[in-house]
């Protein structure tokens, strides 16, 4: 121990839940499947327990898996310490290829891995402390982004705007304030927000279970619904946006996000609302071109069958259950990331962001 616990500045009165915790040593995992009812940290000591952890749904959300993982590489570093060139090389590749394999879809962990990889290789063998401070860095990195977002993704907003989200993007899905939810709070924070419609989610309900408890905790109202009630509530005119965040973005601007985003943009076309998308750049995947080439992680139907109240498989019930979709990037009004907002996301304008410093 000795060293802080968080990275990248502290809480402020908005943004009050971490999802990690790193002691130098070990990852601790405020375990995301038991909130809110209990708040219970589990302790990583390696890569395995890691990966574990983030197959397992403990810690989820594109930028707070990128972060597990990273920390995930540098425990492995840390036990490879005194080995030879030769297998501080293979143990790197191991773990990374082990950590990679947790979750498909958001290229977040990927992108995190692929990053101290580099590190890794470049660096002298055994110097898992490189790794550790670039780690620190990335977090420290998505907090910076994240608040820049926030201000970004607000100023789109008219006093009295009202807002559905989907999904949790918050501090429990990132470094720290959120990517959709930090828009969300930001915009509370500057008095834009009339209200805010969380949909549950299911079936993991990170709506019902995760971005209620977040917003609750910052003292700020939110309506809880059932998936299937928000085209209900944008015909009565009481949502203005759809505010999400993203797991894969790529070069022509289609976003894969929780499964349910893709019908709520179809809905807020329909409606006339608007959609807007908040994500990293390191969200953002250059080397897909569209986003049927996007990973699409399914998950097991027992996640579908609890909910539904069924004990577990019949001969003839299926339950396919697909995690994430893809929202074409036509039905996206903006899309705010660190480096500034575009609208109307495509190739070209995503390309030309992109390349911002
Ligand atoms: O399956 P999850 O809970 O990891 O899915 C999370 C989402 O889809 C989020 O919207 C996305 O990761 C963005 S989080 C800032």
């Amino acid at each position: 121990m000795g060293r802080p616990v968080m990275r990248g500045g502290a809480m402020d009165a908005n943004d009050q839940v971490r999802a990690l915790r790193w002691d130098g040593a070990t990852l601790q995992i405020l375990d995301q499947r038991l909130l809110p009812a209990e708040v219970r940290w589990l302790v990583a000591t390696d890569a395995s327990e890691t990966a574990r952890a983030i197959h397992d749904m403990a810690v989820r959300g594109a930028p707070a898996i990128g972060l597990a993982g990273a920390y995930g590489l540098v425990m492995a570093a840390r036990a490879l310490a005194s080995a030879d060139a030769f297998g501080w090389q293979a143990g790197i590749t191991a773990a990374v290829r082990l950590l990679a394999a947790s979750r498909p879809t958001a290229v977040n962990l990927a992108g995190a891995l692929s990053h101290l990889e580099i590190i890794a290789r470049q660096g002298a063998p055994g110097d898992w402390q490189a790794l550790e401070r670039a780690a620190d860095g990335l977090w420290a990195a998505d907090l910076a982004a994240n608040r820049r977002m926030g201000e970004l993704g607000s100023a789109y907003l008219a006093p009295g705007t009202q807002v559905l989200t989907h999904c949790n993007t918050g501090s429990l899905a990132t470094a720290g304030l959120g990517t959709a939810l930090g828009v969300i709070r930001t915009a509370w924070a500057q008095d834009r927000l009339a209200r805010v419609f969380a949909t549950e989610s299911r079936p993991w309900l990170q709506g019902a279970r995760l971005t209620s408890w977040e917003l609750n905790r910052d003292g700020i109202p939110v309506s809880l619904i059932v998936d299937s009630a928000a085209a209900f509530f944008m015909a009565r005119g009481e949502i203005d946006w759809v505010i999400v965040g993203a797991d894969r973005i790529t070069a022509n601007g289609d976003v894969a996000n929780k499964i349910g985003t893709y019908a709520l943009a179809v809905a807020a076309r329909h409606h006339g609302l608007r959609f807007m998308v908040v994500a990293p750049s390191t969200t953002v995947d250059l080397a897909l071109a569209e986003g049927g080439e996007i990973p699409i992680e399914f998950r097991g139907p027992e996640e579908v069958l609890r909910l539904a109240g069924r004990a577990g498989p019949e001969p003839l019930l299926e339950a396919p259950n697909p995690v994430f979709d893809v929202t074409p990037a036509a039905l996206i009004d903006v899309l705010v990331t660190e480096k500034g907002a575009i609208e109307r996301p495509d190739a070209r304008t995503l390309a030309a962001l992109m390349a911002r410093s």
